[in-house]
């Protein structure tokens, strides 16, 4: 018999309804916090022992979670942190928010962490539950993998369970958009799952967005990854380009930006980095291949953002005028992006591993990472100081953090490699060399 949806609707808009979250990541965690904030009875479920641990201890590793919110909801009676999949038994919204990663060699998906999480998700599902999937895959897997599992367990899902897809847009450190203005894009695999997650997500966002299936919503995500991927390797492209041409591109980019319509600028950089853009392209393409359709620009414009990190190492090469061999280099900024300790995929660190792997003398400073494993040693953050930065050969700006001293770096270096037009943008600075 099909369970009655209307009254799980009631509960989702009264924020009365308990709810699930699988994967307590940089995804998972801020969503685990918004629901409990809103008033949900919560379960965080992780394999990652390490992490529960901390986040009973009130201890956050997401930057966009303190630690006293965390301590908060540690102290509250509703919320659960386990790493028993059991307790999703008893929850109303499940939602799966593992990694979603490539194979390092091959680029394909790799759908490890996902497909042990639906499995768990549909071993628990029980009628009446609504789950959404917030990791990003291909179009088609929510049904595909998921769907597929429930109806395994004798669940008809926009009957007896409720299905969609909701790509989490959350950008770590953005300080003006996070989970609550960011609109929510929704799928369904039927209309009353459609409407079930949005009235869900209507309680506990400001916009909601539906879409006509969960395919549609998984496009959605892949869609914005990849217009990124594409146009950081088009700007990317054209900085080297203004180089040979001895054009500043920081400039080009200045001028087109004053255009009103049609033009949108990214800037160059050492490539790309974080567990989204270097991967959510792939997925695409990987779909797109078995069903016979070559995605040729998406996959050129990953090969162009992977090859930044060497052309920057010859840049800094070009600018010692020698190899870098022996050169003392100091590296500023080395997370993936400016202002998170993230340092997944960073093509920073990627610049470090290749410069270090040809005998350059490495050491860096970020306020952010206080240490990180370089080619098996550990390295130790430096504290930037005027003798720091006279000693090093060259010193490299590659992740632009809010409050480091670029006046200090501009002023005590004898050469600088800016990736990021941080130093004294616009001008020609002697001993500085921009991208
Ligand atoms: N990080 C971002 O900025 C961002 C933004 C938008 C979308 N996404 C997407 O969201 C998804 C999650 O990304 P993330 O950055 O939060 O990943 P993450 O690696 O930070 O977190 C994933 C968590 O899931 C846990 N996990 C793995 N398998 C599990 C299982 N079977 N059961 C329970 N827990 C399990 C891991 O231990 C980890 O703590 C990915 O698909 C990613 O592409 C990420």
């Amino acid at each position: 018999m099909a369970v009655d949806s209307a009254d799980l609707s009631r509960r989702v808009t009264g924020r009365q309804a308990s709810v699930g979250v699988v994967g307590l990541g940089y995804v998972g965690l801020p969503l685990l916090v918004r629901a409990a904030t809103a008033g949900h009875p919560t379960v965080g479920l992780d394999v990652d022992r390490w992490k529960l641990g901390q986040l009973r201890r009130g201890l956050s590793y997401v930057e966009d979670v303190s630690d006293a919110v965390m301590t908060a909801l540690a102290a509250s009676d509703d919320v659960t942190l386990t790493e028993d999949a059991v307790a999703l038994a008893d929850v109303d919204v499940v939602h799966i928010c593992v990694q979603t990663p490539v194979h390092k060699a091959t680029k394909e998906p790799n759908l490890e962490f996902l497909l042990s999480a639906m499995d768990d998700v549909a071993l628990h599902a029980r009628a009446g539950q609504l789950i959404i999937v917030e990791s990003t895959t291909y179009p088609g897997a929510t049904e595909e993998l998921l769907c597929a599992r429930l109806s395994d367990r004798g669940l008809v899902v926009g009957e007896d369970v409720f299905v969609a897809f909701s790509p989490e847009r959350v950008d770590p450190a953005n300080k003006t958009h996070d989970l609550s203005n960011t609109p929510k894009v929704v799928g369904g695999v039927t209309e009353r799952c459609t409407d079930l997650a949005c009235a869900y997500y209507g309680a506990l966002v400001e916009t909601v967005v539906p879409v006509s299936s969960t395919s549609t919503a998984e496009m959605v995500k892949l869609l914005e990854n990849t217009f990124r991927a594409v146009n950081i390797a088009l700007v990317n492209e054209i900085a080297q380009v203004c180089h040979a041409l001895d054009i500043d591109v920081w400039e080009v980019i200045d001028a087109a930006a004053t255009k009103p319509f049609g033009f949108m600028p990214h800037f160059p950089g050492a490539g790309v980095g974080g567990d989204c853009i270097p991967a959510d392209p792939h997925y695409l393409a990987w779909k797109a291949r078995m069903r016979g359709v070559p995605c040729r620009l998406t996959e050129l414009a990953q090969q162009i953002n992977r090859d930044m990190p060497e052309y920057v190492v010859q840049r800094v090469s070009d600018a010692l005028g020698r190899p870098v061999d022996g050169a003392s280099i100091l590296l500023v900024g080395v997370a993936y992006k400016p202002d998170v300790q993230d340092m997944r995929e960073s093509p920073s660190w990627e610049v470090a591993k290749r410069l270090h792997g040809r005998r350059a003398r490495v050491a860096y400073h970020d306020p952010h990472i206080p240490e990180a494993r370089l080619n098996g040693a550990v390295l130790k953050s430096e504290a930037l100081s005027p003798g720091l930065l006279r000693d090093a050969d060259c010193v490299l700006v590659l992740t632009p953090h809010g409050g480091i001293d670029y006046d200090m770096i501009q002023t005590h270096s004898r050469l600088v490699v800016d990736t990021k037009n941080v130093l004294a943008p616009g001008g020609v600075t002697e001993g500085v060399v921009r991208l």
